[in-house]
């Protein structure tokens, strides 16, 4: 399949111009920015893209490429340091501003360059770079510019185009337009990136590595488990796929039953649902710290999961999991460098896990898809919409949702209340708005009136925000008359709650969770 191959420099906005590409047709991987350039790398890669950077070109630890890069003869096209370190390559000069350019800068485009096919003479760019070309290299003539510096440049004989900003952003006018003219006008990329060629190449991935043997998946209840079982179940023997689910009796309302019943409707043959209520209570009793609780439960969650797995006589099986591909690259921080960071609570090193991936036993279905293709493979597959936008939610459940000491009885009151609000952000069309949404039962009781009487219940946090990725976070606007209408339904139908209040802190300081 035809690829646009991106160097991660360590810019922040790497990820979104593989996301781009891809939403344009064309596949697109990631890699670190000093990956070796061999043939068998370069298989059916079309044209390379240099990531921005947090770094300069001059800076000792400046991220370095591989120095075949500029003589491979493929379409090059260097974003912001990308461009700015093929210009120090090639003899130009780079230097450092005076004054920092960051936002939206308005650019004048030379006509006739086709990378700017389409794209009107003068467009909105964004702009993030403390250096600028002071100097463009042999071979370079401009093509855009801006009142202060010159914001694109071509090698028309080298194919090699450098642009300063981000057309990656959605601040930047016409920035799809610009990196799709160069994967499809230039680099001669052809559109093939479509769900079923995901279904195709994996089954045949998976497939050929699976054999007859037996796979086992851990099913959380979120999204990429349960497209992961999914995709399981149709590329595969449904009689090979076993799926395990554990209820912690930490889930929210009906969400085992819900996840099961989707599976069995998906063809799962062989679902077991294990119920370990009482293990995760036990667990957890007499402890208040947030951390314990959390040790608590993962350990608790490692013993369930050893015993259940060892009962079930798959001999020699593979165990699937649902990483995505955001998982195995790592952007910003990094500079490119590649990490295994695998994000579920629940399979952070457990020995399971480890021992898999030790024997080459580890399948991931997921492995090529970004977050909002995993949703869009999910409804094609059938997982259904309740699952497939479900918001994130965490590894110890509501444990962590319960300050203070977990009861079965303060889950239940938990559950109810969340079920209300949650079902009623559903029909009040909010749901899809907000990346999270939860209600949190703390541990103090205030007074309140029922009638004539005077009781005394608890108090319930809701929690509403927005996000990309979990990292940072804004407060909802929540529209004052849907909460007060919630609170109010929540107050009357859990009588355990007394009191209803929303949480305005943003992240940071605050973080997304109470504990
Ligand atoms: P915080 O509370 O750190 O949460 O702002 C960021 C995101 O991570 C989720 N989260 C967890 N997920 N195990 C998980 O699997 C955990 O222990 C855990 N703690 C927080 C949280 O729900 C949010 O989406």
């Amino acid at each position: 399949m035809d690829t646009i191959l991106i160097l991660d420099f360590g810019g922040q906005t790497c990820q979104l111009i593989g996301r781009r590409l891809r939403e344009g047709g064309v596949y697109s991987e990631i890699a670190p920015h000093d990956d070796p350039l061999t043939p068998e790398r370069l298989k059916n890669v079309k044209g390379i893209i240099l990531s921005g950077s947090p770094y300069s070109v001059y800076e000792d630890g400046a991220p370095k490429v591989d120095p075949t890069l500029l003589s491979i003869g493929l379409p090059l096209l260097g974003i912001c340091y990308g461009f700015q370190l093929i210009t120090h390559l090639r003899g130009g000069k780079v230097e450092s501003l005076a004054v920092k350019e960051y936002g939206r800068v308005a650019l004048t485009l030379k006509p006739g360059n086709p990378l700017f096919e389409g794209v009107p003479s003068g467009f909105n760019s964004w702009m993030s770079h403390g250096d600028s070309i002071a100097t463009l290299a042999p071979g370079f003539e401009i093509t855009a510019t801006s009142d202060n510096h010159p914001a694109a440049a071509w090698d028309s004989h080298q194919k090699i185009w450098g642009i300063q900003f981000h057309p990656e952003t959605t601040h930047n006018e016409f920035g799809n337009q610009i990196l799709h003219n160069f994967a499809f006008g230039i680099c001669g990329a052809s559109r093939d990136w479509t769900l079923d060629k995901v279904m195709e190449l994996e089954s045949q991935k998976i497939r050929a590595r699976v054999g007859k043997r037996n796979v086992l998946l851990l099913i959380s209840g979120g999204v990429d488990s349960t497209v992961a079982g999914a995709m399981l179940l149709n590329i595969l023997d449904p009689a090979q796929v076993h799926l395990m689910y554990v209820d912690t009796g930490l889930m929210r309302k009906n969400e085992s039953e819900e996840v099961a019943s989707i599976l069995k409707q998906l063809g799962a043959r062989h679902l077991y649902l294990i119920e370990a209520e009482s293990r995760f209570l036990t667990a957890l009793k007499g402890l208040t710290e947030p951390e314990a609780k959390r040790k608590a439960i993962g350990d608790a969650f490692i013993r369930v999961q050893e015993e259940e797995v060892s009962k079930l006589q798959l001999g020699d099986y593979f165990l699937a999991q649902g990483t995505l591909y955001t998982d195995l690259i790592e952007s910003g921080k990094g500079v490119g460098k590649k990490a295994q960071v695998i994000k579920s609570h629940h399979n952070v090193g457990t020995p399971l896990v480890e021992a898999k991936r030790a024997a080459g036993l580890i399948v991931e279905p997921l492995e090529m898809l970004y977050k909002d293709e995993v949703r869009a493979l999910g409804e094609k597959l059938g997982v259904g919409e309740s699952v497939v936008w479900r918001h994130p939610f965490p590894g110890p459940g509501l444990g962590i949702r319960i300050l203070g000491e977990v009861t079965r009885e303060k889950c239940d009151i938990l559950r109810d209340a969340d079920w209300i609000y949650i079902a009623e952000l559903k029909k009040r069309g909010l749901y899809k708005e907000i990346w999270q949404a939860f209600s949190v039962l703390l541990p103090v009781r205030s007074v309140g009136v029922t009638g004539d009487a005077r009781d005394y219940g608890y108090v319930l946090a809701l929690r509403a925000v927005v996000s990309k990725d979990g990292m940072s976070a804004d407060v909802y606007h929540f529209p004052m008359k849907d909460l007060l209408e919630i609170s109010s339904l929540i107050t009357n139908q859990v009588m355990a709650v007394g009191r209803v209040t929303y949480d305005i802190s943003s992240k940071p300081p605050s973080t997304i969770e109470w504990e």
